[in-house]
């Protein structure tokens, strides 16, 4: 068989099949604004949920980072109790950014995502990058549940104040019940309770 010449075979590969590749572009939105949507909530309305979600959002990725990273450098006689109550709290918060995210996005705003920018807003404190005693490893864990909490009760009051009641239902429904919950979990960890005598 006749091989086809060169320029035949660069024409079989069709431009309409090669993908675009290495392209940039500039940015079409900037954090911090939203959209005009129609979602019968005003524009300050969405940017003050937008902006107040953006921090909580901020600080859940946080809080399952350390959630990841606790549950990595547990040891001790609970280590398989809290390795595993430690992931099973990360997967929830996991859900609970995607859906802070997503609401960000429905009000017509940009949610943090880059981890860097994370960094940037959270006010969770940030950990030694070693490993830390085990009921200081819990304790930090809750007092960023308690930061969450705060800033969750604040917003929840605003929000519902404002009319934004999707924000409201989700911060209240979602965020609080979530992080009560977990926090339940943990702290009944802290309490000095004899194991074999009473
Ligand atoms: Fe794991």
């Amino acid at each position: 068989m006749i091989k086809p010449p060169l320029k035949d075979a660069a024409a079989q590969t069709s431009h309409a099949s090669q993908p675009w590749l290495h392209q940039h572009g500039r940015q079409i939105q900037a954090f911090g604004s939203v959209r005009q949507f129609p979602l019968a909530l005003s524009h300050d309305t969405r940017m003050f949920s937008c902006e107040r979600l953006n921090q909580m959002l901020a600080d859940t990725q946080i809080l399952y980072s350390l959630y990841k990273k606790h549950h990595w450098l547990m040891r001790g006689a609970t280590f398989y109790q809290l390795h595993l109550l430690l992931d099973k709290h990360a997967g929830e918060q996991i859900g609970l950014i995607d859906e802070i995210a997503e609401r960000v996005q429905t009000l017509g705003g940009v949610a943090v995502g880059d981890p860097r920018h994370v960094a940037e807003i959270t006010r969770v404190p940030r950990p030694p990058n070693g490993c830390e005693e085990v009921p200081a490893m819990l304790s930090r864990l809750l007092e960023a549940h308690e930061l969450i909490l705060i800033d969750a009760h604040e917003a929840a009051k605003r929000t519902a104040e404002l009319g934004d009641d999707g924000t409201n239902d989700l911060i209240v429904s979602n965020i609080i019940r979530t992080n009560e919950l977990e926090s339940w979990f943990l702290v009944e960890h802290l309490v000095d309770t004899p194991l074999v005598r009473a």
